[in-house]
């Protein structure tokens, strides 16, 4: 590693705010961020979500694990150290969406609640939505979409969430969602009910 900057001068506070962002765009800029283990549903609620929101006006991106891990993390891997660096960046990254007005939807395992608490402290508690997207170890694992829990339970994957790395669920979501009891119509529903008061700026 080189050696840490100095004399930076941030030039965050020019002419144009994020309100002026916001009012261009007619929305408020949220962070939705939702935790859950891996194959629970958030990459697919997180674009079902965008769907709809999209075509009621709303702009949003989209930051997800396994997109962001192969580029611009694609350094790190999964020890509790990667891990928190991982959701460092990515919440610095929403800090920017968030300043021009954007709304994110992040699907992150971030599986820790210090690893949450990093991400609401950098990107501000006020923006910061916390939903749980909840499906057990057993009901992820039967699903196994991505084929990683046969390879973990292998032991060809080592510090696999919820196998032998930890997963604490959120005690403080402001919504949460049980996959394994509604249909995705229905979580993506639930879940845009939920927001878009919030962001929807008339
Ligand atoms: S986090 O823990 O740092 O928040 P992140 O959401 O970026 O994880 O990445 C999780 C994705 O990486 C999973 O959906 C899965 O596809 C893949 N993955 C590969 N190895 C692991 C592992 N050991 N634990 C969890 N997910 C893994």
């Amino acid at each position: 590693m080189s050696e840490k900057a100095t004399n930076i001068h941030p030039i965050f506070n020019q002419l144009l705010q994020r309100s002026d962002k916001e009012n261009l765009l007619h929305q408020k800029a949220i962070c939705i961020w939702m935790t859950g283990l891996s194959g629970s549903g958030k990459s697919t609620i997180a674009q079902g979500l965008e769907k709809k929101l999209h075509h009621n006006g709303i702009l949003t991106t989209i930051l997800d694990g396994d997109n962001v891990r192969s580029g611009i993390n694609n350094n790190l891997g999964f020890s509790e150290e990667d891990r928190t660096e991982n959701i460092r960046r990515i919440a610095e990254i929403n800090k920017l969406f968030l300043q021009t007005g954007i709304v994110t939807i992040n699907s992150f395992v971030s599986p820790t609640k210090d690893i949450r608490d990093l991400a609401k402290t950098i990107i501000g508690e006020q923006d910061f939505y916390e939903v749980y997207i909840n499906a057990s170890f057993d009901e992820c694992a039967k699903r196994d979409v991505k084929g990683l829990y046969k390879k973990a339970l292998n032991g060809e994957i080592k510090n696999f969430t919820g196998l032998d790395a930890p997963f604490e669920a959120p005690t403080n979501a402001v919504l949460e969602i049980k996959t394994a009891e509604q249909s995705i119509e229905e979580s993506i529903e639930t879940i845009y009910n939920f927001f878009i008061k919030n962001i929807k700026q008339m």
